[in-house]
C-alpha cells in the first residue's frame, strides 16, 4: 500500500525538524511494509512569500484535495510577513478549507521528562484536549469603524453554529469512549460571555444524553487552567471551543514538560478532505539555524498521521521509539528544552535506531 503525503515544512525551525519526521516515517514504512509517495511543497514560508507576494499558489486546495495526509511544520517569519498575514494564509486556510474541525492533542507525561508540576508521575497526567477548529472565537466577521477619530471602535463576532459545535462534541465524546476513564471535560465562560457560551454548555448537556456511560464535567475556562496545573490528574478528554483549546492546547504540553514534544493532529474525520498534522509549535525564530529544535513534536505527529492512516501497529513503534529514547535519559542525546546537549539531528538519528531496532 502507498501513502500519498503533502510534506510542507514551512519556516524556521519547521524547516530543521522536518527531516526527522520524515526519516521517522520512512524508517516505520520499511520495517512495516508500506510506501510513502511523499511531495515536498515549499508553500507557509517566508520564502514563498517573498518569490510570489502569497503564502500559497492560488489552487493549493485542488493540488492537496487528492494526498491522503498532509505532513506540516510550522509557518512564521514575523520579519518578513506579519504573523496574522502567515497564519490566515496557510494553516487556517487548511483547516477551513479541508474542514478540519477536530483539533486533536495529547497530552501526555513522558518517563524521563521533568513535569514543572510538583511530584507528578508518567501515568498521572495522560489526556486530550479537542480544540473547535474552524469556528468559534476565530472568526473574520467583524471591522474596524470611525478609524483615526477618538470614537475608534472594533469589532470581531465569535460564530458558532449547532452542526459546528456537534460534531467537534460528537468526536470528543467517541473518543472518551474508547479509553478506560470514559470521561469528557468541557471547557467554557458562561458566566462572562452569556450568549455564545451557554449554548455550548446546552450542546454539551444534549450530546450527554447520547453517551450514558461517560461522565461529563464543566468547568469555566479561568479554572480549567489553573486545574491543569494543580490537578492534571483529573482529565481524560477535554473540549473547547477555538480560543479556549487553543489556550488549553499549549498549557497542556507545557505542563508535561516542553513544547517541543507536543504533536498535533488537524482532521476532517469524515474523510471527504486531507486531514494534517503538525507540531503544537511555531517557527521559534529565537532557536532557528542553532539544530538544537526538538524533534518530537513532528515524530509525534508522524505517529498520529500513522494512526490516522491505519497503520497502528507503525504508530505505535514510532511512539514507543521516542519514548524509550527519552526514558534512557542520554543528556548527549536529548536536546536543551529537555536538559541535555544534543542536536535536532542526533535525536532524530536515535530515535530512527530505535525503529528499526526495538
Ligand atoms: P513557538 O512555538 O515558535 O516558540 C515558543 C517557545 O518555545 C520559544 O522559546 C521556542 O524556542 C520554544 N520552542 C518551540 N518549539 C521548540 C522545539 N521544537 N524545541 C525546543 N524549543 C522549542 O511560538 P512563538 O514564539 O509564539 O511563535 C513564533 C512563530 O511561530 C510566529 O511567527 C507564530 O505565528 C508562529 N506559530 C506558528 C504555529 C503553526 O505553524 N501552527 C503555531 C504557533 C506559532
Ligand atoms: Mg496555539
Amino acid at each position: 500500500r502507498t501513502y500519498r503525503i503533502a510534506v510542507i515544512p514551512g519556516d524556521g525551525i519547521g524547516t530543521e525538524v522536518m527531516p526527522e519526521g520524515v526519516r521517522a516515517l520512512q524508517a516505520a514504512a520499511d520495517v512495516y511494509g508500506f510506501e510513502l509517495d511523499l511531495v515536498e511543497l515549499d508553500w507557509a514560508s517566508a520564502g514563498h512569500w517573498q518569490a510570489h507576494g502569497t503564502m500559497m499558489p492560488e489552487d493549493w486546495a485542488e493540488r492537496l484535495e487528492t494526498v491522503d495526509a498532509i505532513f506540516f511544520g510550522a509557518v512564521g517569519w514575523p520579519d518578513v510577513v506579519p504573523d496574522h498575514v502567515s497564519l490566515w494564509g496557510s494553516i487556517l486556510q487548511f483547516r477551513r478549507v479541508f474542514d478540519q474541525y477536530v483539533n486533536l492533542r495529547p497530552v501526555k507525561l513522558l518517563q524521563g521528562v521533568r513535569s514543572p508540576l510538583a511530584g507528578r508521575e508518567p501515568g498521572e497526567v495522560d489526556f486530550y484536549v479537542v480544540r473547535e477548529n474552524t469556528e468559534g472565537e476565530y472568526s473574520s466577521v467583524g471591522g474596524r469603524m470611525f478609524e483615526g477619530t477618538d470614537r475608534e471602535t472594533v469589532i470581531q463576532e465569535t460564530i458558532m453554529t449547532r452542526t459546528g459545535i456537534d460534531r467537534v462534541l460528537r468526536y470528543a465524546f467517541d473518543l472518551a469512549e474508547r479509553r478506560p476513564a470514559k470521561k469528557v471535560t468541557s471547557a467554557t465562560k458562561s458566566n462572562g460571555i452569556a450568549i455564545t457560551m451557554p449554548y455550548w454548555d446546552e450542546r454539551v448537556a444534549a450530546m450527554s444524553e447520547s453517551y450514558p456511560d461517560i461522565d461529563v464535567d464543566q468547568f469555566h475556562i479561568d479554572i480549567l487552567a489553573a486545574n491543569f496545573v494543580l490537578h492534571p490528574d483529573w482529565f481524560d478528554v477535554v473540549v473547547a471551543s477555538n480560543l479556549f483549546g487553543d489556550i488549553l492546547s499549549d498549557l497542556g504540553p507545557a505542563c508535561v514538560g516542553t513544547i517541543g514534544i507536543a504533536p498535533s493532529a488537524n482532521i476532517n474525520p469524515e474523510g471527504t478532505h486531507p486531514s494534517l498534522f503538525e507540531p503544537v509549535h511555531g517557527s521559534a525564530p529565537d532557536i532557528a539555524g542553532k539544530g538544537i529544535a526538538n524533534p518530537i513534536g513532528q515524530i509525534w505527529s508522524a505517529a498520529l498521521m500513522l494512526d490516522h492512516l491505519g497503520e497502528a501497529e507503525a504508530a505505535a513503534a514510532v511512539e514507543d521509539a521516542f519514548e524509550s529514547v527519552v526514558a534512557a535519559g542520554d543528556t548527549t542525546v536529548v536536546t536543551p528544552d529537555l536538559g541535555g546537549t544534543g542536536t535536532t539531528a542526533g535525536l532524530g538519528s536515535a530515535i530512527v535506531d530505535a525503529i528499526n531496532h526495538p
